[in-house]
């Protein structure tokens, strides 16, 4: 999927169970595979990652056999892989990639070990390093400290001390750990420089003691990895990942109440994964927290989050949701001591300053920290760059509950969470959006308008966006057949709607474009493809809290598929002729029935035969003719429909709640409420 547009989310509330650990997921692999004996574990993680790793694995002819219940029964191999000559394709899996390197170049084969370009431009020279000092033969097969890499069989030496850099990533420290009981002897690692991200190094230890293993360790220091080999725990079950648990736990603090909380299970207090600390960050800010053994909850605090100043090396991963939560927390967010940022899936504080800064936010950058302040006027809707990094995805989905947006390249989220925006959507209440269509001079601009204003929704009139593209490509002598050039100008629209008056470059337009030879061309413009996609996101940008009321042709169809209402506004081609005759008549312009009748016609066949988004009622659409319907009439007809549609068609007994500023002012004027569980736009 090239990108996903996500509407303004107006609440988080309800129980998300989650996916595996990736971190103990992986190391677990490889320990199992390893070790003496079976290994039965239970709710490995199933994304990229893991089945980089589950590859390898196999390749290197270590059974693992999966169960449908997402287990993976491992058959360990006591140390020696079957299989000594491979190459091994490991993706972007930087957990997989280096423990597969000290593991692999300490264990007498010949083995090349590859990924993506992006895992190509990512270090690992220290490791290197390390494992030469123990005898390990590695060669650099492109650029010198970086993959792709050749291990050939070597004479590992026995015992003595392995120095290895902390400071760039702790998984060089993991993997170094996890392989030295392979040589057979005891070893200490000395660690050069601060170690980083320290409970990434506290996970590996507690796994390699569960299969049998004991590090001893002075400080941060100093390891000593005995000869001891490892020995299956026999049956294991991988916690909940503390990383993915973040994002729920910020839209919590972003925007549940406080009886309806975001609730994660699967980590907790008994948590082994240093990122569960994130929660004491999101308590800085004011979060009010709940914490069980295996689940935590999070809401959001009366008086609102603040901003806070927090030296995230403990939380490395985790810290990229707190840079998007400060964009719903007062004053200033400083991340301090986050350099490994950079060398990660992407360079990530370049990329969420970059994107952060698409929001309207104000940003400050480092070489290790990143400071930044939410805009003063809101959030503004923004497409959002992914770089490929499943956290840049995952993370910036929050800013939904301040604006609606689009995500590019969402599939991304697959390297450790596959099903990332069907379990937010499971938590979160989009803002209702009513969609009506119809055809020209059918009275919906004036019937979607009062229905707004009634509901206090925001109001989309998207044929003034077809309307303006061709009163653009016009003012610059673009042809209206002409698809790239109006595509092109659909897309760069300067277009604003504001003060009851619809502007273009600065200038009132409102009058200009309601002109019969721009309404011709406007629906010209509109039967072009490219011109439809251009303005798809547009539109999508209207879709607020508290609510929003549509126009169009394809707001049911194409725009807002899930409406929690859609509606088909229509009326005899006779009727629309006749009432668009009057509105002539009345502001004194020359008027002609028969040749408006002609031109309605041939709207009419235009919209309704074009290849993309044809005017037609969609097949869940109610139908209003108003031949003999008055304005009020609709109107009230329409709000019962609302009424009836939005408030009954719920799942969940909390959306039925009504709380001061979930619809608006106007909400009171149509007596009950409003929020639904209405899906995606
Ligand atoms: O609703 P209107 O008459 O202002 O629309 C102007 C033209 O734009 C009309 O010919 C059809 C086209 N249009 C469209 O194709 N899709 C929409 N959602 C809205 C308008």
């Amino acid at each position: 999927m090239a990108f996903l547009d996500l509407p303004q989310l107006v609440r988080a509330g309800g129980s998300v169970q989650l996916p595996g650990s990736k971190s103990i997921s992986n190391r677990v692999l490889l320990l199992a595979a390893l070790s003496g004996g079976v290994t039965e574990i239970r709710h490995l993680l199933a994304s990229d990652d893991t089945a980089r790793m589950l590859d390898a694995l196999r390749t290197l002819g270590v059974e693992c056999l999966e169960d449908a219940e997402g287990g993976v029964r491992v058959t360990g191999c006591g140390g020696r892989f079957p299989v000594r000559a491979a190459q091994l394709f490991l993706g972007n899996a930087g957990t997989a990639f280096r423990s597969l390197t000290a593991a692999l170049a300490l264990s007498g084969g010949d083995y090349v070990l590859e990924g993506v370009p992006r895992m190509h431009e990512r270090p690992i020279g220290d490791l290197v390093d390390a494992l030469r000092q123990l005898g390990a033969e590695i060669d650099y097969l492109a650029k010198p400290g970086f993959p792709p890499l050749r291990l050939k069989a070597a004479t590992i030496k026995p015992g003595g001390v392995v120095r290895v850099r902390g400071d760039v990533s702790s998984q060089f420290l993991t993997g170094l750990l996890m392989a030295l009981p392979l040589t057979g002897v005891e070893n200490t690692v000395e660690v050069e420089g601060e170690l980083i991200s320290k409970p990434y190094v506290e996970i590996t230890l507690a796994l390699m003691a569960r299969f049998g293993v004991r590090v001893a360790r002075q400080g941060w220091q100093a390891f000593s990895v005995p000869a001891a080999g490892y020995v299956s725990p026999g049956a294991f079950a991988v916690e909940g990942d503390a990383s993915s648990a973040s994002y729920f736990l910020a839209a919590g603090a972003i925007s549940a109440n406080a009886d309806d909380p975001v609730r994660v299970t699967g980590v907790g207090r008994a948590s082994i994964q240093g990122d569960v600390r994130f929660v004491e960050a999101l308590q800085a800010m004011g979060a009010s927290i709940e914490m069980g053994d295996d689940w935590i909850a999070a809401s959001r605090p009366p008086q609102g989050l603040r901003g806070i100043e927090l030296d995230c090396n403990h939380i490395p991963d985790a810290a990229m949701t707190l840079a998007v939560t400060a964009l719903f927390a007062t004053g200033e967010t400083r991340l301090t001591n986050i350099a490994s940022w950079r060398v990660k899936e992407t360079d990530r504080i370049a990329a969420m300053a970059t994107e952060l800064r698409k929001l309207g936010a104000t940003l400050e950058e480092g070489d290790d920290f990143l400071a930044l302040r939410p805009p003063a006027g809101g959030l503004r809707p923004a497409i959002v760059d992914t770089y490929d990094d499943h956290r840049m995805a995952m993370c910036f989905s929050l800013a939904a509950f301040g604006t609606p947006l689009r995500i590019n390249g969402p599939g991304c989220t697959a390297k450790t969470f596959p099903d990332y925006f069907a379990r937010l959507r499971a938590i979160a209440v989009p803002a209702p959006v009513i969609a009506i269509d119809g055809p020209s001079a059918s009275g919906k601009g004036a019937v979607s308008a009062r229905v707004a204003a009634a509901l206090g929704f925001h109001y989309l009139d998207s044929g003034a966006l077809y309307r303006l593209t061709a009163l653009a490509a016009r003012e610059r002598g673009v042809d209206w057949d002409d698809e790239a050039g109006v595509a092109d100008i659909a897309r760069t629209l300067d277009a604003a709607f504001r003060a009851g008056e619809i502007w273009l470059n600065g200038k009132a337009a409102g009058a200009a474009i309601r002109e019969e030879d721009i309404s011709a061309g406007a629906s010209k413009v509109a039967a072009l493809p490219k011109v439809r996609e251009a303005l798809l996101f547009r539109q999508r940008a209207f879709h607020r809290a508290p609510g929003l009321v549509g126009d169009g042709r394809d707001m049911a169809s194409v725009v807002f598929p899930k409406a929690c209402l859609k509606v088909f506004l229509t009326a005899s081609a006779a009727v629309r002729a006749e009432r668009r005759y009057k509105q002539l008549q009345e502001k004194g312009w020359a008027a002609d029935y028969a040749a408006i009748r002609a031109e309605i016609d041939a709207r009419d066949t235009r919209d309704a035969s074009r290849a993309v988004a044809p005017l037609r009622q969609a097949p869940d659409a109610r139908l209003l003719d108003t031949d003999g319907v008055g304005i009020e009439e609709a109107v009230a007809r329409l709000l019962g429909w609302y009424r009836r549609a939005c408030a009954v068609r719920r799942d969940r007994a909390v959306f039925l709640r009504r709380r001061p500023g979930d619809c608006g002012q106007g909400a009171a004027q149509v007596g009950k409420p409003n929020i639904t569980e209405i899906g995606w736009a």
